[in-house]
């Protein structure tokens, strides 16, 4: 054996992945849900409520032995100015990449394209005195971004956040969260000492006991939302609202804002009253 060779033959470098971002911390919320937080590109700039596509390396081609990367749609759940990236997950027994991605730990790297888009974005929207922001199941995780922007607090008077899970489990993530902004010291101070009172937070629970129950689309056509919050129904004079969950979810509090309360759709091109994204596709 040639010693020196041996020494200097270099080493079998794994190759980097493309736009590679480090995983910094992961937690585990239940058994199908956790979240992790990632660094940040330099680059990238985001506004609050976007997505961007992130995932991992899948498995090589079987004809021409290529990995091709393999990935989905995220919310980023953290705010515009934060300097890392934080997602918010569902875990797919089965499911291509969730499968994988619930076994990352801290050091491990995941790809994220640096291509921010989406419709759940201040922008998108006339002035307005209250927001509203309705998600069901891992649709909290845009509002996990927009609770932590100060141009929430900045634009509205009051801020409604609604979250619709089967068990109770299913809402601690947001609710850890909203209870965490009270005793954020650098968010009290950009966005101002007691921002979070401007915060009604209604979580319901459909499967599962818990202090609501029920769909929220049931409690806002019955009257008891709007009377559990201290609020009048939504009107386009003074509403605005996001929507994130499930299609038909999307589809019935769309009809619901149209038919029965005025509401008109907004995007980036036309803001309006409300805004609807996918918190997956079905
Ligand atoms: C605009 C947009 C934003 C998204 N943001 C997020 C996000 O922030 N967090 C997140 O976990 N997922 C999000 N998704 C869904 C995500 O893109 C993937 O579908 C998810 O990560 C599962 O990937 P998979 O390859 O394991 O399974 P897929 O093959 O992608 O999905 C398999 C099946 O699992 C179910 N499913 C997928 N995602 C979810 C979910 N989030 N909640 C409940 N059931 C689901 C659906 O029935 C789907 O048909 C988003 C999707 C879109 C279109
Ligand atoms: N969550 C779980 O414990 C669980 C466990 C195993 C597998 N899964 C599978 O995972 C997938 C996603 O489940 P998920 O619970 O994350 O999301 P989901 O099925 O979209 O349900 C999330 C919440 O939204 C409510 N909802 C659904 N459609 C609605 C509508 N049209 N209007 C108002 N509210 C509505 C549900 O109430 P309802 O309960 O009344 O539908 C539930 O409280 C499903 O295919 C499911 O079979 C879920």
């Amino acid at each position: 054996m040639n010693p020196v060779t041996e020494a200097t033959a270099p080493e079998a470098k794994k190759p980097a992945l493309p736009d590679a971002q480090t995983v910094t911390q992961v937690k585990h919320w239940t058994d199908r849900l956790f979240s992790f937080r990632c660094t940040r590109p330099a680059s990238l700039r985001f506004r609050s409520g976007e997505f961007v596509m992130i995932g991992l390396m899948g498995d090589p081609h079987p004809k021409t032995g290529k990995p091709k990367p393999l990935l989905r749609a995220y919310s980023i759940a953290s705010p515009s100015w934060d300097e890392e990236m934080e997602f918010y997950s569902i875990k797919v027994p089965d499911g291509p990449l969730t499968s994988k991605l619930q076994h990352i730990e801290v050091g491990d790297e995941i790809i994220l394209r640096p291509k921010p888009v989406g419709t759940l974005v201040h922008d998108a929207l006339l002035p307005g005195k209250r927001i509203w922001f309705f998600a069901t199941g891992t649709g909290f995780a845009p509002f996990a971004s927009l609770l932590r922007e100060p141009q929430t607090y900045e634009d509205y008077d009051e801020v409604i956040i609604t979250h619709t899970c089967r068990e109770v489990g299913e809402l601690t993530y947001g609710a850890e969260l909203i209870e965490s902004l009270k005793h954020d010291e650098l968010l009290n101070e950009v966005i101002g000492e007691g921002f979070w009172k401007k915060i009604k937070y209604y979580p319901t629970t459909t499967r599962e006991e818990s202090p609501k129950m029920g769909r929220i689309t049931d409690l806002l056509r019955s009257g008891e939302a709007f009377e559990d919050l201290g609020v009048p129904p939504l009107k386009p004079e003074t509403d605005r609202a996001m929507i994130c969950g499930n299609l038909a979810f999307n589809q019935e509090l769309k009809a619901l804002f149209e038919e029965e309360y005025g509401l008109e759709e907004g995007a980036n091109s036309k803001p309006a009253h409300y805004v609807v994204e996918k918190a997956f596709l079905d």
